[in-house]
């Protein structure tokens, strides 16, 4: 009978590990038009992080000969592509927009199923790439530029966008689509669309090969990247070394201060939302969550409450609430700052703080909701970024205080405020130095048709979204148009007796 019971099982092991196998696919760089497979002849495998033996597929490990060969297809293109009226690419990224739509409950599952955020929030990230995509269409009958008047009569002055030349996109996994459309949106849906062989180009790989080739490329006028702060310093250094543009999107500790006058439970829905959404991996996660004395005990005692009931898993189940975190080298990190916050800070752990290995959790990257309380805003775990479902609760005692704290990192991304009184949400708007800021709701929620970023270490004055990211993605020509006749020399014949 165990006999029996043993080959079933083994029976239906074999059985899931063919079906997985056959769900994998192996998958290509794009260049030019065409699906091709890296010059290194090498794969890198891409697994489910909720479940490792689930492989979704492997995919080119590319080296930087496979960048020049996407930077000349690049090249190739562009003259017809700019040459193209910006109405008739917006007609094509339109068309995008609805591909989007059609495949969204695909996109969702297989996001969930590549990096693991569960499938309500991947069904945000889709939609997100779906409002840019049509808002960047509906800017395409827009596109505009400005006319000013002359110092002198006869002559005519004006400013125009033009396009910038071939990019190179880094773009991060924690949001596979959403962070992408603010740069680019997905690329077999550009293909379908009827973008041009060589407009979108997709070469993957690591940093060291493929991202030092896109940085590095003399070709590439603009390097948009997001990810880590260390990363994108060297990312600033390579395009300082050769002249590029550069815009940066980069980590954040954003803060979420709740005062005495709060309603405590939509404050605990936004901070359970901001901290434990994409398993906390996101650069806009509510890492620090500063109350005021008198709620905080209320307060911590809530947010306990419910960052324990919070289901775990994997995010392909509708009932679970926060999925698994990245891969291992994540796991380590993040433990390590736990480990960081209770022996090196000496924070209080109220609740979490388990790497979760057993049973349904035995295949994948799972580590229980965190809340550390009594954190002071020096300690390392309310300072430094952690990426990960933990987060810490900070006393407070006046809104001035609290707002010092919030700035008082080296980040400036996002941050927010619960309060019924205006003039202190007024107040706080105005005095915390970041890129976006909410009034009762959480640090994240940005949309699309405003702009993206973030101050201090968090970026590098860019942004993204919004039409402001067409003041990375163009460049502006000033012309003046003389129908005078005659010479006319600027700051020199514009005195009045000329005229
Ligand atoms: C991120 O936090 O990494 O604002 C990006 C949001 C999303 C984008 C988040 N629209 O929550």
């Amino acid at each position: 009978m165990a006999q029996a019971k043993k080959a079933l099982a083994k029976k239906s092991r074999t059985a899931a590990r063919a079906t997985k196998r056959a769900r994998s696919k192996t998958y290509h760089n794009f260049i030019g038009g065409r699906w091709v497979p890296s010059k290194s002849g090498q794969w890198l495998e891409n697994r489910n992080p909720a479940d490792t033996r689930d492989l979704l597929g492997r995919f080119p490990l590319s080296i930087s000969d496979d960048v020049s060969a996407a930077v000349s297809a690049a090249a190739a293109a562009f003259d017809g592509w700019r040459r193209t009226p910006a109405p008739r690419r917006a007609e094509i990224l339109f068309r995008v927009g609805e591909i989007l739509i059609r495949d969204k409950e695909k996109y969702t599952a297989d996001m969930t199923r590549e990096m693991g955020k569960v499938l309500k929030e991947a069904g945000g990230d889709v939609q997100e790439a779906i409002d840019c995509t049509y808002y960047a269409a509906g800017e395409g009958r827009r596109l505009h530029g400005f006319t000013t008047p002359a110092e002198m009569p006869n002559k005519f002055a004006m400013c125009v966008r033009q396009p910038i030349g071939s990019c190179g996109l880094i773009t991060p996994w924690n949001f596979p689509m959403a962070i992408p459309s603010w740069k680019m949106i997905p690329v077999k849906a550009c293909e379908e669309a009827g973008v041009p062989p060589g407009v979108v180009n997709l070469v993957t790989g690591y940093g060291e090969t493929v991202g030092a080739g896109i940085t590095g490329h003399p070709s590439l006028r603009l390097i948009s990247f997001t990810g880590s702060t260390e990363t994108g310093r060297s990312v600033a250094l390579a395009c300082a070394e050769r002249n590029a543009i550069c815009s940066l999107e980069m980590g954040g500790k954003n803060a979420i201060i709740v005062l005495d006058d709060a309603d405590v439970d939509n404050a605990i829905e936004g901070a359970v939302w901001g901290a434990f959404g994409t398993s906390g991996q996101r650069c806009t996660a509510s890492s620090r969550l500063i109350v005021h004395k008198k709620v905080y005990r209320e307060f911590t005692k809530k947010l306990v409450a419910r960052a324990k009931a919070l289901r775990v898993g994997n995010g392909a189940d509708p009932k679970v609430e926060v999925g698994p975190v990245i891969n291992s080298e994540a796991v380590h990190k993040i433990m390590g700052y736990i480990d960081i916050g209770q022996h090196e800070d000496g924070a209080t752990l109220a609740c979490g703080g388990h790497h979760l290995t057993k049973g349904e959790y035995a295949r994948g990257f799972f580590i229980e909701p965190t809340v550390f309380t009594d954190v002071t805003p020096d300690m390392r775990i309310a300072q430094e970024e952690i990426f990960g479902p933990v987060t810490s609760v900070i006393p407070t005692d006046s809104l001035d205080e609290a707002i010092e704290i919030a700035n008082g990192v080296r980040y400036g991304l996002s941050a927010a405020i619960y309060t019924q009184d205006v003039n202190r949400a007024f107040h706080a708007m105005n005095e915390t130095y970041t890129g976006i800021f909410y009034v009762n709701s959480s640090t994240i929620g940005a949309e699309v048709h405003l702009p993206f970023g973030g101050t201090k270490a968090t970026g590098n004055g860019h942004r993204e979204a919004g039409t402001q990211v067409l003041d990375i993605f163009s460049e502006w020509k000033s012309i003046y148009v003389d129908y005078s006749g005659k010479l006319q020399r600027a700051q020199i014949d514009n005195e009045i007796e000329d005229l």
